[in-house]
């Protein structure tokens, strides 16, 4: 059995303490799915409340540190080396239609490096955790990248930007290169959880333009201590500043990093 850092613990246990309530919402949501209105309203308030327990779970174990939430945005901690990133429910769209996968992300960020992640996904009860230089696990099993070495049999993730969301024409020329060259595309909702799958090595990797810090502080750092790479789309360092994110294993980053390139190329040639 893995050993755990209080820091650690102090996340799961957050996490442990929020999903009761979203579990519960979400048996809700799908009687609400009939009903005129809509759960959207519902919805809105069962990711206030998680995010509400989140927070007064982390300040309870560390007072003095601040957070950026999704929800309440920036909270100044007296210790301002320190601050908790949370998304309370990162796979909102999945919740509001019933589609049962969605989970909760905690990092901390130690002078402005991500040192700790927890991802809990709370219907399959599925943990992911890490920190820095000590390793990431699932359920206390040590994780690492998937060892597959060739594009043609990489199942890759990503998130497809929806209405009204900019660079959609070359988000087509990327998915065109990455359908084409690879065995599989996946886009299941979740960009917490797609980092996390690349880190149990479920996936050879993951793209996906402007996310935002909480949908990938914790992930990123998954990714890296399972022994992958992540950077920018186009291989930048500025990951978590731009939210444009590629994560793979070891192996394929690379190759991905250059399909993904080509594509724009090719868009620019024409
Ligand atoms: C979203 C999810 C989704 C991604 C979106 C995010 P939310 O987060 O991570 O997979 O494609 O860009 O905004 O809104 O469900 O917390
Ligand atoms: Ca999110
Ligand atoms: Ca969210």
């Amino acid at each position: 059995m893995a050993i755990r850092s209080a820091i650690i613990t102090v996340m799961i246990q957050a996490a442990y303490k929020a999903a009761p309530g979203l579990v519960h919402d979400f048996g809700e949501v799908e009687n609400l799915q009939v009903s005129m209105k809509g759960p959207s309203d519902f919805v809105t308030s069962a990711d206030l409340q998680a995010e509400r327990v989140l927070r007064a779970e982390l300040a309870r174990a560390r007072p003095a540190f601040g957070f950026l939430l999704e929800e309440a945005g920036v909270v100044k901690g007296t210790d301002e080396s320190h601050r908790w990133i949370v998304d309370p429910l990162d796979g909102t769209l999945n919740f509001l239609h019933g589609i049962p996968h969605f989970a909760i992300s905690i990092a901390l960020e130690h002078n402005r490096e991500i040192v700790a992640g927890v991802i809990y996904d709370p219907l399959r009860d599925e943990l992911f955790r890490a920190e820095k230089g000590g390793g990431a696990y699932l359920n206390n099993r040590r994780m690492r990248v998937s060892s597959r070495a060739e594009l043609s049999q990489a199942m890759i993730a990503t998130g497809i930007p929806w209405r009204g969301r900019p660079r959609q024409s070359q988000y087509l020329d990327w998915l065109a290169a990455v359908m084409t060259n690879c065995v599989g595309v996946r886009r299941l909702g979740s960009a917490a959880l797609d980092l996390a799958y690349v880190a149990a090595g479920r996936y050879e990797g993951f793209w996906e333009p402007a996310l935002s810090p909480w949908d990938i502080a914790a992930g990123i750092l998954m990714v890296r201590e399972a022994g992958g790479f992540v950077s920018e789309i186009d291989g930048g360092s500025g990951v978590l500043a731009s939210g444009d994110v590629l994560a793979a294993n070891d192996q394929l980053h690379e190759p991905l990093l250059a399909l993904l390139a080509a594509a724009n190329a090719t868009r620019g040639a024409t």
